[in-house]
């Protein structure tokens, strides 16, 4: 099977092309139903009930490709879409195996509403296939600050300070509450998606669940998040997408990679 490649063509359709067991992990990032009112491909369905049916069948395929030790992980939206994606997670956790619920801190809030605090987060529900998931805790960790790493060295109890100044250095954990700042429309990273996701937080995605050879497939590419982040971390890549113009958008931004997050 060729890698690498950006398929255009429906998510549901090129999935269904796909052998069974080849993906360690999929990131899947699809319309969000009727929130980007002027995208085309945002209003495809005429209600929640089409819109939460076609999910489950293009969520069905995704599974069926997964390795059974790999994870998929299904964005949700912020705000208006919430609504929408709590059943969709009620309806695929039935169906499939519930692993994880990612809350992506965007950092800053988004200003859609009035009648409530102002949303900040998006949901990314995380699924698995067996009982057992390949997770490397370790590729994600949290620097801890200069000035933390000096209060916690002056705790007596620790005996060795070369050990534990290094574990201290290493950072901690990352939490399933991950904080990666929001693209702004001025960010270096942008280029031309309204929904672009900043690579920084797949690349935690991809780091975790996958090795560097690991395939991991994205139905939904838009502007080539998923395969900037895979070809950053030496991962094999698959992206699906409908729209020629944010195939040529990924294209280039692969193209340009090297220079572009410099
Ligand atoms: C939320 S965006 C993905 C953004 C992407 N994560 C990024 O960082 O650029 C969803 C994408 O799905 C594409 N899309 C919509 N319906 C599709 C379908 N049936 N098959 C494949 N792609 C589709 C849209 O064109 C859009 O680019």
């Amino acid at each position: 099977m060729k890698t690498n490649r950006i398929i255009h063509g429906d998510a549901l359709k090129e999935l269904q092309k796909l052998p069974e067991y080849v993906a360690q992990a999929i990131i899947a990032d699809p319309p969000y139903f009727n929130v980007l009112e002027d995208e085309a491909w945002d209003t495809q369905w005429k209600t929640a009930a089409d819109y939460l049916t076609w999910c489950e069948a293009w969520v069905a395929e995704s599974m069926r490709v997964l390795r059974d030790d790999g994870l998929a992980f299904i964005f949700g939206q912020l705000g208006k879409r919430e609504h929408t994606f709590i059943h969709l997670m009620s309806r695929l956790t039935q169906q499939h195996q519930f692993h994880d619920l990612i809350i992506w801190d965007r950092a800053v809030g988004y200003d859609e509403r009035r009648d409530s605090f102002t949303p900040q987060y998006e949901m990314v529900l995380v699924m698995r296939k067996g009982e057992k998931v390949k997770f490397n805790k370790d590729a994600v960790r949290i620097p801890y600050d200069a000035k933390t790493i000096e209060t916690y060295l002056k705790d007596k109890r620790y005996k060795d300070m070369d050990a534990r100044r290094a574990h201290l250095e290493a950072g901690k954990f990352a939490t399933n509450i991950l904080r990666v700042p929001s693209l702004k429309g001025i960010s270096k990273e942008k280029c031309g998606h309204p929904s672009q996701k900043p690579i920084d937080l797949i690349e935690k995605l991809v780091a975790c669940s996958t090795d560097a050879g690991d395939l991991v497939i994205d139905p939904f590419l838009g502007s080539g998040t998923t395969a900037a982040a895979a070809k950053n971390l030496n991962r094999q890549w698959i992206g699906i997408e409908k729209d020629a113009a944010y195939i040529q958008i990924s294209e280039q931004r692969l193209a340009a990679q090297s220079t572009l997050f410099n």
